[in-house]
């Protein structure tokens, strides 16, 4: 029997902070142990923290090289020459009236590039986002990232039906906050000029997670006024604080898709650095100064910012304010960007980077208050995210476009593909592997034998193979689902909704406390929003359950919060203090592991009364790296070595807590960790039952051999179903999509 190690805490060399202090590795192995071959010594904390850390050889060798290049004095430039003729930061304030309502064209409307850089799977958001600001006078450039395979086929094949729309040829994985991200750039800049056939003006990068505020004829008519000024943000504070925070003064380096922090660096003499945002608004001019020139200021500006982090949000800015064009800068880079520091400061990028990364938060509709009280020219403004609320998506479509009709369908629906079976098993987890499968399997089994409906012997349908796709449901905002598609051996598509079945308990008790609001368990826990990013709740025996509480404001409390695992062994045991203004609370206890599979309770006590009580499923597997679970595989639904799931025993609690007897619950657990095949397949569908109930079965085609079946073009829910909203549509007279 395999015994998994418990869960520990990475400790100190993940606590950088933005401030930039160093980060440590205690006992960081010499460098020569591991394979690659230092040209020097190298001792530095940070390069050895990020030599132990670096997982291929041949990262390890570029960050050795690099970090001696970098101490013999021949990586960075020590001193740039500026070219501005003006003394300090110029910045030509822009006086900013609203367009006159009715105002003419201007003479020679320009012409706008704009980039979209996108990543993820949002497809509907981001077909939305071009339905706003497509105009067939202006031009789209579109990078996906490498790893969104998805994304990238839907992209590609959008792109087909329009001819000023392409997608880069090349692909890059531009990590957040990577070195990549500034290559990229430079390199669709490139390519951008090099097409003749595109005459465009001004460079607009987006991401898919941007929406205009203001229509594509406001935005060019106030760009034609402007035509020669670039638009960038600058930070607005003081410059070595900004510097100190954004790790100017650290050399990075990207490699294995990581931003490794590697030392201390000079700022290059002779220069003024600047950056803040890198959403900008760029003239074709400098784009293409940036591109051709051979000026030094560029080439050792370059060499900089290839070790930088985030470096698309200060090269540019240190270019053109160093540069003899340092006049045409507009400190505003015309978006509205959410910021909650508070919320989206939390350091969650910290696999990515070594650093503590900020984000913006998505916009709700309570936000759209900050949109309007603008005392600067602004025409985007980001994040949205259609999956945290899509309702002031529609907010900033009646008010750019008009409200819809309310009888328009989908109009509330909200889809989002999570798998795609073109991408193999490559887009599959073992607890996806195992659920959706057994997805199919209880609507199939339902859909044959309902009691609801006689039997129709017609129904009969079995799945061939793994379903082809599988779809997040949102209605109003609220997580309705997942949506299956499976090929049936009749050669039909059918599509299969199964809604999740609450289980939260909220006491009598708990009301009259008045504060406990939501409990609930799950994985891939985001600070930032304060939501599950594991939409469905799938929980595997290895994962690493978090419980979030939601409170309403009031007295200070101390909680107790309780985790049952299915043989009635009391797993963890914490409390939690509440402060008064807390509105969530969340902790992941460092659970041994496999979990047992079945059915958990949290509960969550003040003076061993219960407040709240919410049951979640660890499910069994079917599979076990992709391949169907084998005898020597039943330690993962054994439970961890002993029972023991933290070295602590609670056992003592299961009086107070009144927990039944665990002689039956533990024979019948065992009894099940041993099954395999059908056997095992039975009791994956069974503990899914109790969470999951089918929706709805629609059929793609008209269904000949089960005619009560519902086409999904005509269901409400299907993703099969109009979405006019996100809907391209052929470019209408006046050269727009709505
Ligand atoms: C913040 C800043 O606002 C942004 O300017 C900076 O580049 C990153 O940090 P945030 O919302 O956290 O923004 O970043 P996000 O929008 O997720 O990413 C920035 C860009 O990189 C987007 O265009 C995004 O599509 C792209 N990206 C990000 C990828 O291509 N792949 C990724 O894995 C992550």
């Amino acid at each position: 029997k395999q015994r998994l190690p418990v869960h520990v805490s990475h400790k100190d060399w993940h606590n950088f902070t933005r401030e930039g202090d160093t980060g440590s590795v205690e006992g960081a192995p010499h460098s020569s142990d591991r394979g690659f071959t230092p040209k020097c010594e190298i001792t530095g904390k940070d390069a050895l923290s990020a030599l132990a850390r670096a997982r291929t050889q041949q990262c390890q060798q570029e960050i050795a090289n690099l970090v001696c290049l970098h101490l013999a004095g021949q990586l960075m430039p020590k001193s740039v020459q500026r070219q501005c003729q003006f003394t300090g930061k110029v910045n030509s304030g822009l006086t900013w009236e609203e367009p006159d309502v009715g105002a003419l064209p201007p003479e020679k409307p320009l012409r706008v590039l704009y980039m979209l850089v996108v990543h993820g799977r949002a497809i509907r958001q981001l077909r939305r986002l071009i339905k706003a600001i497509y105009h067939q006078d202006h031009f789209y450039y579109i990078h996906v990232d490498q790893r969104s395979d998805y994304l990238h086929r839907e992209v590609v094949q959008l792109a087909q039906s329009y001819e000023n729309m392409r997608v880069t040829p090349w692909r890059m994985v531009t990590i957040w906050g990577g070195a990549s991200l500034l290559t990229m750039y430079l390199r669709s800049m490139k390519d951008l000029l090099e097409m003749p056939d595109w005459p465009w003006d001004f460079f607009i990068n987006l991401s898919a997670t941007d929406y205009p505020t203001k229509t594509n004829e406001e935005l060019i008519l106030f760009l034609s006024k402007h035509r020669h000024k670039n638009f960038l943000k600058s930070h607005g504070r003081d410059n070595a604080r900004f510097i100190k925070k954004q790790g100017l003064d650290r050399l990075f380096h990207e490699c294995d898709s990581h931003m490794w922090r590697l030392g201390e660096r000079q700022i290059p003499e002779g220069i003024v650095v600047d950056g803040g945002s890198d959403w900008f608004a760029l003239t074709r001019n400098f784009v293409e100064y940036v591109t051709y020139t051979k000026d030094i200021l560029v080439s050792e500006l370059r060499q900089f910012y290839k070790y930088t982090l985030l470096p698309a949000e200060s090269f540019f800015h240190t270019v053109l304010e160093n540069s003899k064009a340092c006049d045409s800068l507009v400190d505003n880079n015309l978006r509205v960007t959410n910021w909650n520091r508070k919320l989206g400061c939390r350091c969650q990028y910290k696999h990515i980077v070594d650093w503590c990364g900020c984000s913006p938060n998505d916009f709700k509709p309570q936000d759209v208050v900050r949109l309007q009280q603008l005392s600067r020219p602004t025409f985007f403004a980001r994040k949205f995210e259609s999956s945290v609320n899509q309702e002031v998506l529609d907010i900033l479509d009646a008010h750019l476009f008009g409200e819809l009709p309310s009888e328009t369908p989908g109009l509330k629906g909200y889809w989002e593909n999570v798998y795609d079976s073109i991408d193999q098993m490559g887009g599959l987890s073992d607890v996806t592997m195992t659920a959706y499968p057994a997805f199919t399997r209880l609507a199939l089994r339902e859909l044959q034998g309902s009691k609801k409906q006689p039997k129709q012997p017609y129904c009969r349908f079995t799945a061939s193979g793994l379903p082809s796709s599988v779809e997040l449901y949102f209605y109003d905002d609220h997580f309705q689902g997942y949506l299956v598609k499976q090929e049936v051996q009749s050669g039909e598509t059918l599509e299969i909704w199964m809604m999740p079945q609450g289980s939260l308990k909220l006491s009598q008790q708990g009301g009259a406390i008045g504060r406990i609001q939501g409990l609930e368990v799950g994985t891939e826990w985001d600070p930032k929003e304060r939501i599950f990013r594991n939409f469905g709740g799938l929980i595997g025996p290895l994962d690493e359950p978090v419980a979030v509480q939601k409170w309403s404001r009031g007295l200070n409390l101390t909680v107790t919060v309780v985790w049952i695992d299915p043989t009635y062994i009391i797993a963890a045991s914490y409390d939690i203090t509440v402060d008064m203004d807390a509105d969530f609370t969340q902790y992941k206890p460092p659970l041994a592991r496999p979990l047992r599979p079945g059915y958990w309770t949290v509960r969550l006590l003040r003076f061993w009364e219960l407040l709240a009580e919410v049951r979640f499923l660890v499910v069994p597997l079917t599979v076990r790296n992709k391949e169907p679970l084998r005898k020597g595989d039943n330690w993962l639904h054994a439970g961890p070595s002993k029972g023991q799931y933290m070295e602590q025993n609670f056992q003592a609690l299961s009086g107070i807590l009144n927990l039944p007897p665990r002689v039956e619950a533990e024979r019948d657990a065992n009894h099940n960790s041993e099954l395999l095949g059908k056997e095992l397949e039975a009791w994956t569908d069974e503990s899914l039952r109790s969470f999951w109930s089918v929706g709805g079965i629609c059929t793609k085609d008209d269904s000949k051999s089960c005619p009560s079946l519902p086409k999904c073009s005509k269901t409400r829910w299907s993703s099969l179903s109009p979405d006019p909203k996100s809907e391209l549509s052929p470019v209408t007279h006046d050269g727009r999509l709505r």
